[in-house]
């Protein structure tokens, strides 16, 4: 067995995060995307032994998302893999109230694996690193969103419970639910950007199939934009409207605040 860790979705925006304070305690990382040394490939299952092979915990942050309705199977076939090739623990990131996602969790939870569940809020990132980026630097960012306020979470918090998970003996069998410390609407979180940035940058609410317009109008492909835009409709439909103790319990100490991220993001080049 090899003292490496896996991480799947190692490029992504909480993979990165992980492989980075893996690596500053000076721990082996191998990662897992189409695009590493030994590529990983959630569509190519012949991919996943050279992955696996001597590893014995992973971090996996599956692509695209839980909520697919083909991810049932692919997680069910990567769980017996993953046994197979002598995995003793995985660390899964989940999401929150999602029932698709949370068959993919039972998958692990009734494996032989040591596990841990990371349910976490929306990603503060969405706005600087991922599918929201477009639409601050255009001057309006649009969801289809219910009005309810969201709990967003900093995806340093989440990297850094999934970093105890995947050291410490004392988060195996535990399911975090990990939100920021406050609720805020999207016009909020958007006009602080705005006001942290300096940009001319408004919210508008709109329905889901004029999301699934700006998602193709952005380069999203056809066939899956609609999906998408039932998908996050869904999820912003006021069930989340909570925060949750998931960081608090897991590391003992307090979210970070969305005012903090947007200062933390335009500081280091963000929206500039
Ligand atoms: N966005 C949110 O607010 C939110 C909230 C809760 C949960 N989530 C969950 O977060 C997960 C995504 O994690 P993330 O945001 O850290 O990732 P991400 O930023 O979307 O990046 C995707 C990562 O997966 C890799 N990848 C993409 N397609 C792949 C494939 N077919 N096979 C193997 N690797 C592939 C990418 O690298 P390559 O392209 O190089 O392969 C990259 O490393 C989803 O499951 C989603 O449900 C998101």
């Amino acid at each position: 067995m090899s003292s490496e860790i896996l991480v799947i979705g190692a490029s992504g925006k909480t993979g990165k995060r992980v492989v980075q304070r893996l690596e500053a305690r000076g721990l082996g990382v191998r990662h897992g995307t189409r695009r590493s040394q030994i590529p990983f490939d959630w569509e190519k299952p012949e991919t996943w032994q050279a992955s696996l092979a001597g590893m014995r915990t992973a971090y996996v942050a599956y692509s695209p998302d839980l909520a697919v309705p083909s991810a049932h199977a692919v997680i069910a076939a990567f769980v017996e893999k993953a046994e197979q090739a002598g995995l003793r623990r995985v660390v899964l990131l989940s999401e929150r109230n999602e029932a698709r996602a949370q068959a993919c969790e039972k998958l692990v939870i009734e494996s032989s694996l040591e596990w841990t569940i990371l349910r976490p809020s929306w990603f503060m990132q969405n706005f600087n690193e991922g599918g929201f980026l477009d639409g601050v630097m255009s001057g309006e960012v649009s969801a289809p969103d219910s009005g309810a306020p969201e709990p967003w979470v900093d995806l340093d918090d989440v990297a850094d419970v999934a970093v105890a998970a995947l050291l410490d003996d004392n988060h195996i069998g535990k399911i975090y639910e990990i939100t920021g410390p406050e609720l805020l609407t999207w016009s909020e979180a958007v006009d602080c950007i705005a006001e942290v940035s300096g940009r001319e940058v408004s919210y508008r609410t709109v329905t889901p199939q004029e999301f699934e317009g700006t998602l193709i109008a952005e380069g999203f492909p056809k066939d899956g934009a609609s999906f998408v835009a039932t998908l996050v409709a869904e999820i912003l439909d006021g069930k989340n409207a909570s925060t949750s103790d998931g960081l608090q319990r897991a590391l003992g100490r307090e979210p970070r605040s969305f005012a903090r991220f947007a200062a933390d993001a335009y500081a280091t080049g963000s929206w500039k």
